[in-house]
């Protein structure tokens, strides 16, 4: 959440600044700002509320001369929308922007005696004050001072109004990339505002002490010495970043999605088996471990719920999934024969880095499922199996999803195999189907017609559910979640043989349902719980296999998927969920990309 970005160098700084903001905008877009050394060593702030292009207008109506600034694109925590709350923040001789939440901030305030002196509510402005206390003309043993003060997540970037041309970062769990690049020093919240300046970067270490001139990027630890940046290269090309020709990031990414199911599972196909010896993980853990844990947030935890679904009855051992902002707390039973699984798009998402340092402290093997290379999940995990999804830039997520799947198949498969319960042909029988379902994907893509139509009878409607059993069920909770992260429309998903334990009391001729009945095992149970809506008066979009018999007036509206295996519906049903909610967003005329109060990467807790 919020996104950072600082540069040095013999570019334009304003123009590095906003154009970075724009890519990382969708880490919050509540207020931007920026804040330069101008060509007299004099620092010059912007801040505007609203989204990045609010804070471009001005600056590009009276630019500003630099050289060297730091920018900041804010999701508030501490304090309300306003200009005083943007970022950067200014105290004595000190500009800081920052990403994460100090959690002593109102002992600091009484400690430094602050109370009367802010000008603003946010933790970040406590933390400019502390830091100008401490600073004595030395920057680094300033910042060594603070870090000793702090409590919680961080990740900044400092200016100091003696320091012209410098800029010094610091980060603890919050994520910081760098990179110097063949047009100056770079540093961002994310490897995508780098990506048009440089595909070497290197990973912020936690603790150590950033610089950032016209010439270079130094490390140094907590003893001031300096150390040499672990450089990486990014697998992702600059144009995978951008809208190619379509109105929003979410429908370009639905329409990647056939092709980055391939990325992730052709390069783990040996012999048409699923093979993980390149990252490393040992068939004999993944045959003797005798529990699986699961642990994820929103769509990334959605993706476990279709894994387990298919895991629990292939292996015939226990598997469970865990919100992962509850699981720290619910005190869980985990030992070194529990595998742990953790999801995540961005890698960062806070909640699931705690719960993974919970399970890796019980000593259970740890394997994590991650879309971005580096990520603090990805470094911390004992195993971590890439999805070759790209940067996915839309909040909400689309390709990530049926890739965690994808890649969560083919660790099932390939579990299935080590531990005798799939031959060899059955598991190659298993990822051939896998691969199709890249064509399935492509056949609903398709048909986005038909579910444009679907769309209109959901857009006026305040409310909408989703419904179905077993998978399907787990399918509604991702359609739900889309549908309403991006349209505003209230949706709930339902197992659908639970509906009539009180929630069928608010199904009348005005709500929506989205029935999906994709299991041949629950099929006439599903269509019995699908009569009983529409026995309510409920408009009834169902959502089913080519293949499937249904009576005329089961539904208003039927959307057909191509005939697969049970086991990989959800491919194809995904599209649609994702084509109804971003169809919907449109309809409405609604932010796609960045709907409110939201922001992609959740790095506070
Ligand atoms: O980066 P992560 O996969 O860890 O993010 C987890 C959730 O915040 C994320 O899946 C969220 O629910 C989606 N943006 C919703 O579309």
């Amino acid at each position: 959440m919020c996104g950072i970005i600082g540069y040095c160098g013999p570019l334009d700084a304003q123009k590095v600044l906003i154009d970075g903001l724009t890519q990382l905008e969708y880490r919050g877009y509540d207020s931007a700002g920026i804040a330069l050394f101008d060509e007299n060593s004099n620092i010059h702030f912007i801040k505007k509320v609203g989204k990045v292009a609010a804070l471009k207008k001005v600056c590009e109506a009276s630019p500003i001369s630099s050289h060297c600034g730091i920018g900041h694109t804010r999701w508030a925590t501490h304090g309300g929308v306003t200009s005083e709350n943007a970022h950067p923040h200014m105290y004595g001789h000190i500009t800081m922007i920052h990403n994460g939440i100090i959690e002593n901030y109102q002992e600091l305030t009484e400690a430094f005696h602050l109370k009367g002196k802010l000008l603003s509510q946010t933790d970040t402005e406590v933390s400019a004050a502390v830091l100008n206390e401490l600073y004595k003309g030395d920057p680094l043993s300033a910042i060594r001072g603070l870090l000793s003060h702090l409590k919680g997540s961080y990740a900044f970037c400092i200016m100091f109004d003696d320091r012209p041309g410098e800029i010094y970062a610091v980060r603890n769990v919050s994520p910081l990339v760098a990179a110097y690049t063949g047009s100056g020093a770079m540093i961002a919240s994310d490897l995508t505002a780098l990506l048009p300046y440089s595909k070497k970067y290197f990973v912020v270490p936690e603790g150590k002490i950033i610089r950032l001139t016209a010439y270079q990027v130094s490390v140094f630890d907590i003893c001031g010495n300096r150390e040499a940046p672990d450089y990486m290269e990014a697998s992702w090309n600059t144009d995978a970043a951008m809208k190619n020709g379509f109105p929003h990031y979410m429908l370009k990414e639905i329409h990647e999605q056939p092709e980055v199911l391939k990325q992730t599972v052709l390069p783990r196909l040996k012999n048409g088996l699923p093979d993980f010896t390149a990252e490393g993980i040992p068939d004999s853990m993944l045959k003797s471990v005798t529990e699986i844990r699961i642990i994820a947030c929103g769509t990334a935890m959605h993706a476990g719920m279709v894994a387990r679904s298919i895991i629990e009855p292939g292996l015939r051992i226990p598997v469970t999934v865990s919100i992962a902002s509850e699981f720290r707390y619910e005190e869980p039973m985990i030992t070194q024969n529990t595998l742990t699984i953790v999801i995540s798009q961005s890698g960062e998402t806070i909640d699931t880095l705690a719960a993974l340092r919970l399970a890796a402290s019980c000593h259970s093997p740890v394997i994590s499922v991650v879309n971005v290379k580096g990520s603090t999940i990805a470094r911390e995990s004992d195993y971590v199996i890439y999805t070759h999804g790209g940067p996915e830039i839309a909040v909400a997520s689309t390709k990530a999803y049926t890739v965690q799947i994808a890649a969560l198949y083919l660790l099932f498969c390939r579990m299935a195999l080590v531990r005798g319960l799939y031959t060899d042909e059955q598991a190659r029988q298993f990822t051939s189907t896998l691969l199709k379902c890249s064509d399935t994907m492509e056949a609903m893509i398709g048909r986005k017609d038909l579910i444009r139509e679907a769309v209109s009878h959901i857009c006026d409607s305040p409310n909408a559910f989703f419904i179905g059993r077993g998978m399907d069920y787990a399918f509604s909770l991702e359609g739900a979640l889309k549908l309403k992260e991006i349209s505003y429309i209230h949706s709930e998903a339902y197992a659908a043989g639970e509906l009539k334990h009180g929630t069928i009391a608010l199904i009348t001729d005005l709500v929506p349902v989205i029935a999906i009945a994709t299991q041949k095992n629950i099929l006439a149970k599903t269509i019995s719980n699908i009569r009983e809506v529409k026995a309510r008066g409920a408009f009834v979009i169902l959502l089913i296999t080519e293949q499937t018999k249904t009576d005329d007036d089961l539904a208003d509206l039927v959307i057909r998927i191509p005939e697969t295996d049970d086991k990989f519906t959800v491919f194809p049903i995904a599209v649609v969920l994702q084509l109804i909610a971003y169809y919907t967003s449109v309809q409405k005329g609604l932010d796609v990309d960045q709907p409110r109060n939201l922001a992609k990467s959740v790095t506070v807790e």
